[in-house]
């Protein structure tokens, strides 16, 4: 990764809870010099304390960016400390979920180039999906520069609108706890038809992360992987007319759980 914008005037990461730890650590792994980054954070975690980072130390007068990771809550106490760098010299990226772009354009100045970006948790790993929109200040580079950052924890996705984010947020914000929960009750559903639950988690865990890899790998489509397994008056067929029944099955339910999900975003933004 080109980080030579940052080598030259630092990158400051606000918040270096989980999200942060993640993003820092791929930057670190790609070759990022812990010199040129500060982290802000009033109780850093053993970890970053060892990775040779600026700590709580003072800011340098115009860094490149500054990575914007605590939660929304601490949002107005913790962003103006940053404001002096606010009004056009650093490009802020945040990451925190449900906080729109004027938000930060009213704490920071309009003239202040910002991207909003919405990680998930798979990012821990590497495998999450961050979708990106920048505000009318931020520059196709700006643009670059923040999806390159991101790039260090999965991919990443550049939506149209901002008023996009709210089902971003419903489909692969959230979405990471609702295939926790596909895992949980798929297990339970294994134990009660007599596996042990030891077995029953191995066996559910690895069927979701072994579909999920496959679906991103194969050249067919979810639906022509779903069909290719499915023989007619098979087992499989038979869980499917459960699943996808039109009045009970997972299409009105995900529709209503992801509906929910979005309506929760929007009225955060709101305050
Ligand atoms: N985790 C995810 O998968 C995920 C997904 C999408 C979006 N996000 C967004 O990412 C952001 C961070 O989430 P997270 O899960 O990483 O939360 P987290 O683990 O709680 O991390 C937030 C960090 O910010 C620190 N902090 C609190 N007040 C601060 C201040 N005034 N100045 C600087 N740092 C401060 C916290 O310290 P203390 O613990 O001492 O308070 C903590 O280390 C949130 O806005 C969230 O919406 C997270």
């Amino acid at each position: 990764m080109d980080f030579s914008r940052i080598a030259d005037q630092g990158l400051v990461l606000l918040g270096c809870g989980k999200m942060g730890s993640a993003m820092l650590a791929g930057w670190l792994e790609r070759g990022l010099p812990p010199a040129e980054v500060w982290v802000v954070d009033p109780h850093p975690s053993d970890w970053v304390r060892t990775q040779g980072v600026n700590l709580n130390a003072p800011l340098p007068e115009s860094p490149a960016i500054a990575l914007v990771a605590v939660k929304p809550q601490m949002m107005r106490e913790a962003l103006p400390g940053l404001h002096r760098l606010g009004g056009g010299g650093t490009l802020f990226v945040s990451v925190a979920a449900g906080t729109p772009i004027s938000a930060y354009e009213e704490m920071l100045g309009a003239n202040t180039p910002i991207v909003r970006a919405m990680p998930n948790t798979p990012a821990a790993v590497g495998r999450g999906i961050t979708a990106l929109i920048g505000n009318a200040r931020a520059s196709a580079d700006d643009l670059d520069t923040a999806e390159r950052l991101l790039a260090a924890v999965g991919q990443t996705v550049r939506l149209d609108s901002e008023a996009q984010m709210d089902a971003v947020t419903g489909v692969s914000g959230s979405g990471p706890a609702y295939v926790f929960h596909l895992i949980e009750t798929l297990a339970a559903a294994g134990q009660a038809q007599g596996l042990s639950a030891d077995l029953a988690m191995t066996l559910a865990k690895a069927t979701v992360a072994g579909a999920g890899a496959l679906a991103e790998a194969a050249e067919e489509s979810p639906e022509q992987l779903r069909i290719n397994v499915t023989s007619p008056n098979g087992t499989t067929q038979a869980a499917l007319e459960v699943l996808m029944d039109a009045e009970t099955g997972f299409p009105p339910l995900l529709k209503r759980a992801v509906a929910a999900a979005a309506d929760r975003s929007r009225e955060l933004s709101r305050g």
